[in-house]
């Protein structure tokens, strides 16, 4: 299981970053996801550093829609990372927050009107072309604006990876150029002829919580022996970006992506295909995403009851649920916690289900998991849930969606203030004809 590498126990009682996470929740109320600043940036520098050291020629873009705000866009720049977007609200946000367009690229299958001209204006490093009409809408905002713009097609190689179907993003998923049905040749048939396009790089995105090393391998030679059909297009060399989607272990039973133990594979493989091919050498790019943010969060909630039921044992609701993470729901995903509070570990073990607060019976943060007895009051912390947590979290049932905190070196500092309800009512507005006008009362 990976946990942050800074969290402790002393005297009982654990730290993350140096900050005792009871004190935290004192400070800043539960729910709370906490992000441990050195495991972030430990993550980021693990993929950064192994790369340049087995393929010098290389980019790390994170995939920002894992966990994305301006802090963490700050952390990635000073790191030397690049960042994946997907929309125009993506890229609003990294801009905002000082990051470097040129080290910007942008995915999705739906690209707005707006997210192009977006893109082209700040001036991206590629746009990353999803389908046929955003060619033809892209060729003609670039007329329009007389602009060069370089892009990326994303193409789908005829693999599919082993993971949850909702994380697959092969032959049979919404995404991209499908290899297999002759789309992608197509594609780059219409981009060479293009006069306002310029392509920079094939990308290939196989889906998440990967394992399997082969399968990249695989598509590389996919990717590249498309490439090679359209040698004259690369003059200025070109981009192979395999994507993201290394695995992380939530809990025992799931493994994590070797990836510094795959580097040595794959850029071999690149450089003899690339060799054999007669194609310049490509820069070698991914995207990981879950991968640098899921093992620097933990989510601390207050635990409200206990309540056995029949035949399926004892439940006990925390005060978030499917609002704050709705990995469990959405595609089962399974998570581990500990028991925070010092005095509750002297309990006798049982097997409880962690449920949500929210009104749905699939709302079960962890279903049969073995802790201390627990109940009303005490404190659990759920590990790894620093990617694709607070990015889909919701105000459903009304919930105010929580805080998020930074740690490090001991200090906590606010990277997303948690939500009022004033703020849940913000962008409500009662029509005027359903609103009451108290002087209609005064003059009965
Ligand atoms: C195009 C693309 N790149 C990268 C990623 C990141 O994947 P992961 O977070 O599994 O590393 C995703 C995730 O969906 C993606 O769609």
């Amino acid at each position: 299981m990976d946990l942050p590498g800074t969290l402790e126990k002393r005297d009982g009682e654990y730290y993350l970053g140096g900050c005792k996470l009871e004190e935290l929740t004192r400070e800043y109320g539960t729910p709370l996801l906490v992000m441990d600043e050195e495991t972030i940036r430990r993550n980021a520098r693990y993929y950064l550093d192994n790369l340049k050291q087995y393929y010098p020629q290389s980019n790390v873009y994170y995939a920002s829609k894992a966990f994305l705000n301006m802090g963490i866009c700050r952390i990635m720049e000073e790191e030397g990372m690049g960042l994946d977007v997907v929309s125009g609200g993506e890229l609003y946000t990294a801009l905002s927050a000082g990051f470097p367009a040129d080290r910007i690229i942008m995915h999705g299958n739906n690209k707005s009107r707006r997210d192009i001209i977006q893109a082209i204006r700040s001036g991206i490093r590629a746009i990353v072309v999803d389908n046929d009409d955003e060619l033809d809408r892209i060729e003609k905002i670039g007329k329009a604006m007389g602009s060069i713009i370089p892009v990326m097609l994303r193409v789908v190689p005829a693999l599919e990876a082993v993971t949850h179907p909702h994380l697959q993003t092969g032959m049979g998923s919404k995404f991209g150029f499908k290899m297999h049905q002759g789309q992608a040749r197509k594609a780059m048939r219409k981009l060479s002829r293009s006069e306002v396009m310029k392509p920079v790089g094939l990308h290939c995105h196989l889906g998440s919580q990967i394992t399997d090393a082969d399968i990249y391998l695989e598509a590389a030679e996919e990717v590249l022996l498309l490439a090679a059909e359209f040698k004259q297009l690369w003059d200025e060399g070109f981009a192979l970006n395999l994507g993201g989607g290394f695995a992380v272990a939530h809990n025992e039973e799931e493994e994590s992506f070797g990836f510094d133990s795959f580097l040595p594979e794959i850029s071999q493989k690149v450089i003899s295909l690339s060799r054999e091919l007669n194609l310049p050498l490509p820069t070698l790019e991914f995207e990981p995403g879950r991968s640098i943010m899921a093992t620097a969060g933990v989510t601390l909630y207050t635990l409200g009851a206990r309540k056995e039921v029949d035949g399926l044992g004892t439940f006990v609701p925390v005060d978030g649920g499917m609002s704050d993470n709705i990995r469990p729901a959405l595609y089962e995903a399974k998570y581990n916690a500990f028991v925070v509070n010092k005095e509750a570990e002297k309990r006798a073990l049982e097997t409880v289900t962690i449920a949500g607060r929210l009104c749905e019976s699939g709302d079960n943060l962890i279903n049969e998991i073995e802790l201390p007895r627990i109940k009303a009051g005490d404190l659990l912390a759920v590990t790894c849930t620093g990617a694709y947590t607070y990015p889909m979290a919701s105000n459903y049932n009304g919930l105010p969606r929580p805080a998020v905190v930074l740690v490090g070196n001991g200090q906590a500092s606010t990277l997303i203030k948690g939500e009022s309800y004033e703020d849940i009512l913000q962008r409500n507005e009662i029509p005027a004809h359903l609103q009451k006008d108290e002087d209609q009362y005064l003059a009965l």
